[in-house]
C-alpha cells in the first residue's frame, strides 16, 4: 500500500488488487478507482471536497493532478471529476470537476476545468485547454487553447483509444508482477 493513501474526513480511497499505484502517487479522500486502472509517479488526486471515479483500465499517467470542487448555493451538487473506462490521460495534465467518458486519450499536458464533459471517444491535443463547461463531442479531435474541434477521428483512432488503454492494462501487470528490490 503507498504511504500517500490517505483518508479525508474518514473517507479513504478505494480499489481492489487489480489496481496498480505507484509509491510516489498521492489519493486523498473519496477517491474510487474501477478494476484494471491505473496510476503512476507523481499523481496528486484530490477527493475531499467532493468525489472522485476513475474508471475501468483507465491510466492516469505521471505528474497529472486531480480535483473536484465543493458543493456551494450557486452550484449545490459542485463539480466531482468523473472518469469512465479505457480512458489514457497524458503526463501532467489536469483535471478538474469534469465528466470525461470512455475511451478517450487526455494529450500530455492538456487543461480541463470545471464542468467540461467529454463525450465518449474524444481525443484532445497535448497542451490543449478545455473551457469551463464546454462540451467535447464524441468522434472528433480537439486541440488549442481554448480546445477547438479541428476534424472527426479516423477508423485507426478509434481503434488506436481502447488499444492505448490496453496497453496500459498490460505494463500496470508487469509492474504489480515486479519483484521490488531497494537499491543499496
Ligand atoms: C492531437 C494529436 C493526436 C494530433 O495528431 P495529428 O494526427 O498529427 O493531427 P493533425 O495532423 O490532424 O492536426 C490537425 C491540426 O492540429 C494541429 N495540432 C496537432 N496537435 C496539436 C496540439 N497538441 N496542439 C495544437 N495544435 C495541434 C496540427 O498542427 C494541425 O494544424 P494545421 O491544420 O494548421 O496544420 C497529436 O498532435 C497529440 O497532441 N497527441 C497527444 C499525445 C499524448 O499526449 N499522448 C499521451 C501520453 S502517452
Amino acid at each position: 500500500m503507498p504511504v500517500s493513501l490517505r483518508a479525508y474526513k474518514g473517507v479513504s480511497p478505494q480499489f481492489d488488487d487489480s489496481v496498480y499505484l505507484d509509491d510516489a502517487c498521492v489519493l486523498v479522500g473519496d477517491i474510487f478507482l474501477d478494476t484494471d486502472s491505473s496510476i503512476w509517479p507523481l499523481v496528486a488526486a484530490r477527493g475531499d471536497v467532493n468525489h472522485m471515479r476513475i474508471g475501468k483500465r483507465t491510466n492516469v499517467q505521471d505528474g497529472a493532478i486531480l480535483h473536484v470542487t465543493r458543493k456551494s448555493p450557486s452550484n449545490p451538487d459542485g463539480n466531482p471529476l468523473l472518469i469512465g473506462d479505457d480512458v489514457t490521460i497524458g503526463h501532467k495534465a489536469m483535471l478538474h470537476g469534469c465528466t470525461v467518458g470512455n475511451r478517450i486519450l487526455v494529450g500530455m499536458g492538456a487543461i480541463i476545468l470545471d464542468g467540461a464533459i467529454l463525450e465518449d471517444d474524444v481525443i484532445l491535443g497535448a497542451g490543449s485547454l478545455v473551457p469551463p463547461g464546454k462540451v467535447l463531442k464524441s468522434g472528433h479531435l480537439y486541440v488549442g487553447s481554448p480546445a477547438k474541434q479541428v476534424r472527426t477521428l479516423t477508423e485507426a483512432e478509434l481503434r488506436f483509444l481502447p488499444q492505448s488503454a490496453d496497453n496500459y492494462v498490460r505494463l500496470k501487470n508487469e509492474y504489480l508482477n515486479e519483484e521490488i528490490v531497494t537499491p543499496v
